[in-house]
């Protein structure tokens, strides 16, 4: 388990960025906390370490977005998706083990889709800048 405090949304960005290097391709992260913890900055922090310098927003309306680096970085928002024909639909199974590496926002809409070495990354508030970041499960427990 890997556990920081953020003190700042530059400081959680810059924490991903250096996070990036310990992923693998095909490597599926599943963000949880609520709306406005981080989840997007975090994903934005791994674009830049995996060496994508594009702008990085939420996905929310086109569920996913993909980034030209190595590996590609395929992200998603499953805020809206309530049923396995939704998740069908997004191409989100198309997209296991392709080498892509999978950041998954409202992961808690597919629990039961997940991967059984799925790596968690919780973000929790901890005042009005602060964030507490564990990341846990596949190679992280
Ligand atoms: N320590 C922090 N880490 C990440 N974001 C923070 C932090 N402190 C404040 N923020 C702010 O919280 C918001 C997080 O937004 P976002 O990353 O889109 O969250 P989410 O995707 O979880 O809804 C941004 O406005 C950001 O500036
Ligand atoms: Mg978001």
């Amino acid at each position: 388990m890997i556990t920081y405090h953020s003190a700042s949304a530059a400081d959680t960005e810059a924490f991903a960025r250096d996070f990036a290097a310990r992923l693998r391709p095909n490597d599926v992260l599943a963000f949880r906390g609520g709306l406005g913890v981080g989840k997007t900055t975090f994903v934005r922090g791994l674009a830049q370490g995996l060496g994508d310098g594009s702008e990085v927003s939420s996905p929310t309306f086109a569920i996913v977005h993909e980034y030209s680096c190595t590996p590609r970085l395929c992200h998603f928002d499953m805020y809206r998706i309530a049923s396995l024909d939704d998740l069908y639909s997004t191409g989100f199974f198309d997209y296991l083990e392709t080498g892509a590496i999978l950041a998954i926002e409202w992961s808690e809409q597919i629990e039961d889709a997940l991967p059984p070495d799925v790596i968690t990354v919780y973000l929790r508030r901890d005042g009005e800048d602060g964030r507490q970041i564990i990341i846990s499960g596949g190679r992280f427990e």
